[in-house]
This record gives C-alpha cells, structure tokens and sequence, in this order.
C-alpha cells in the first residue's frame, strides 16, 4: 500500500456546537472527538505522519491530546478559515512533490481504513480524489423561499473527507486559490479551480462530520454499535 501523509484541520471554534471551547475536545464515549479521528489514522500502518492545524488558544490542550499519538509531527497555527488553515500546514510541511497527502475534518471520526486506502489507490492511479455518497434526498436550488431548481437526484453527491492529492498539486492549488482570492469550502473545490480532474470515490454513510449537537447523539450511536460488534 501506497504511504500517505494526512493533514488534519482542527483550528476552528465550533460555533455551531455552541460550546464556550472547541467541540474537538468534546468527550465521546470516554474520548475526546479529535482523539477518535487521530486514532483512525495512527492505527493505519499505510500513514506515515499527521499533521495538525490548530487554533494557539488550544496550544497546550492539543499538546497534551496528541502525546499519545506518536504519528502526530507537526502542530501548525491554523488562519480564519479551514482552507487559511490547510494552506498554512501545507507551506510548513517537509515532505516530496509526490508524496500523497490527504486532508481530513478532526471532526470526522468514523472514516474507515477501507475508505482511506480506496481513495489512496484512486489518486495514485488518476490524480485529485474526494469521497462522498450518493444523495438520500432530492436537493432543490431555493431563492427567496421558492424553488428555483430541482437537481436530478442520480448526479448528485454528498462530498465528505479525506480528500487528497500529490503534494504538488495540492500546493499549486491552494496557492492559485490564494492568489485569485477564490474561497471553497472543500479541497476538491480548490483542485477543480486549478484546472484538476477531481475523481469520487464512494465512501460510507457512517463518515459524519460532528457539526451540530444531534450529531453528537448519532456519534455516540455508532461507537455503541461498534463497541457492541468488538469494531477494529
Ligand atoms: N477548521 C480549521 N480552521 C478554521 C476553521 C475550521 O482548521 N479556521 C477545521 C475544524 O476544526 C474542523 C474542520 O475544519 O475540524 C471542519 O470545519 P467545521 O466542521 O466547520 O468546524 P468549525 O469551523 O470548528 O465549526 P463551525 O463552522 O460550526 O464554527
Ligand atoms: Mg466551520
């Protein structure tokens, strides 16, 4: 298996958990959020090293979180935005032009290996890759409390991390992004403007972002379950 490297943005505030701290360090089933995450990828021997973005009022907190996490190299300060916060991992990072790098939400936990290695083969074998899933529900283009549009069901996806490239190109694209002051708010966006075929790699329902407090009731569902079925 092909190594990666895995940047993991965790350098937000979490607004809309509502808590007065960043909801990575919020506990679920006996560990903090981002620990879940770090975990999957610490315990995956295709992933040579993970590197952090985080926020330098959490400094000290991460600091400790991470100790048990001996693949964990590189704690950056992360900018305003996710993508500020990937960029700055990106230009800190001592690694080839061809390495593989991933980028994934901390606050995603329930990635699996399987997941990840698909989307390792896909890059190597065809350039710029995300997962995501088929759309459940019928999504429709609102304006003005109207309906504008309604999309065909059949080509739409939901798109969750990792998402990944070459270091190059990677790089190349956030940096046009920078210059050309485009904002995305996912890395496929930002390879897609610099001129990239982006691949889809179907990943799994279970890969949720804990964005909001149901999500927290849905996460602690799934770890009961996994608990329940001895989940490696
Ligand atoms: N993130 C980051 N730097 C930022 C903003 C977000 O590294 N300036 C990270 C978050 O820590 C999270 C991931 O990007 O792991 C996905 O973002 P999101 O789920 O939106 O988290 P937050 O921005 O923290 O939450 P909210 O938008 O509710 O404030
Ligand atoms: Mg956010």
């Amino acid at each position: 298996m092909q190594h990666y490297h895995v940047i993991i943005p965790a350098a937000g505030k979490g607004t809309r958990m509502n808590r007065a701290y960043n909801k990575l360090f919020i506990e679920l089933e006996g560990a903090p959020l981002l620990a879940h995450t770090l975990n999957v990828f610490q315990s995956d021997d295709a992933c040579q090293a993970i590197h952090l973005a985080i926020h330098p009022r959490d400094f000290e907190h991460m600091n400790a979180l991470c100790k048990k996490f001996d693949k964990v190299t590189t704690l950056i300060e992360g900018g305003d935005t996710r993508q500020e916060s990937i960029h700055c991992v990106l230009r800190a990072i001592d690694v080839k032009q061809d390495d593989v790098i991933l980028v994934h939400d901390g606050a995603r936990p329930f990635v699996s290996h399987h997941t990840i290695h698909k989307l390792i083969d896909i890059i190597q074998s065809q350039g710029a890759a995300v997962v995501g899933v088929k759309a459940k529900d019928t999504i429709k283009v609102v304006e003005n409390d109207a309906v504008a549009q309604t999309l065909e069901r059949t080509k739409l996806w939901q798109i969750q991390t990792p998402q990944g490239a070459t270091y190059q190109t990677l790089f190349n694209a956030y940096t046009v992004a920078q210059q050309e002051k485009f904002e995305g708010t996912d890395d496929g966006s930002l390879l897609e403007y610099a001129g990239n075929a982006v691949h889809v790699v179907e990943g799994e329902y279970e890969n949720i972002k804990m964005t909001t407090e149901e999500d927290l009731w849905i996460g602690r569902a799934f770890l009961n379950k996994r608990s329940n079925e001895n989940h490696v």
